[in-house]
């Protein structure tokens, strides 16, 4: 074989193989990009507001569902997934702010103690758009509950906070419930 052959032979191999690296993606991890934080322009701010949440499992226009049944007389295990509505007033005639979206499940064998994951968001105003989340027990026959709220969306970005429920009505017949939600939300 000539040089020239063997040269020619391992261009080819080259190629071939650089060919294929192109296929292969070599990528072996996320490219982490570390940003500027630019803390002057984030100054940090503490809110305090109150909605009313309301919970209406039955009647032709629920906004909470049963999704899991429960598997003790009790109720543990029972998952309702809610899309209730948020209102500046008691009533939930009240003018509408946006929607609790989430579910609760029951997460106590002794008490009616709830597990609450769910979005508050917002559809008025300066929020409309902006969420927060809330993730906490809720052992709704206390006269206050505390859950803390773990995020947030858009103007809620970065939200640090908890909020207090405390039962405004509920009808232990129908489960129609509204809450009363005082929220205390850091966030930027
Ligand atoms: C809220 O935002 C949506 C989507 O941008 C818009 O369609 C709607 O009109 C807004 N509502 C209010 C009350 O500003």
């Amino acid at each position: 074989m000539s040089t020239f052959s063997i040269l020619l032979a391992l261009s080819i191999t080259i190629l071939l193989h650089l060919a294929q690296c192109r296929i292969t993606d070599e990528r072996t991890d996320i490219n982490l990009v570390e940003l500027e934080l630019d803390q002057k322009a984030m100054k940090q701010k503490l809110s305090r507001f109150l909605v009313y949440w309301h919970d209406i499992p039955s009647g032709n226009a629920p906004s909470s569902i049963a999704i899991v049944k429960p598997v003790t007389k009790t109720g543990f295990g029972q998952v309702n997934m809610i899309d209730n509505l948020l209102t500046l007033g008691p009533e939930l005639s009240s003018k509408t702010v946006g929607k609790a979206q989430g579910f609760y499940g029951f997460a106590s064998q002794e008490e009616l103690g709830l597990l609450m994951a769910m979005n508050f968001f917002f559809t008025t105003g300066k929020y409309n758009g902006s969420s927060i989340t809330i993730l906490g027990r809720n052992a709704v026959f206390d006269h206050v509950r505390e859950m803390p709220v773990i995020g947030g969306s858009g103007l809620f970005r970065w939200a640090r906070g908890y909020v207090q429920a405390r039962t405004h009505d509920l009808d232990l017949k129908s489960g129609v419930a509204s809450v009363e939600y005082t929220i205390y939300v850091m966030h930027y």
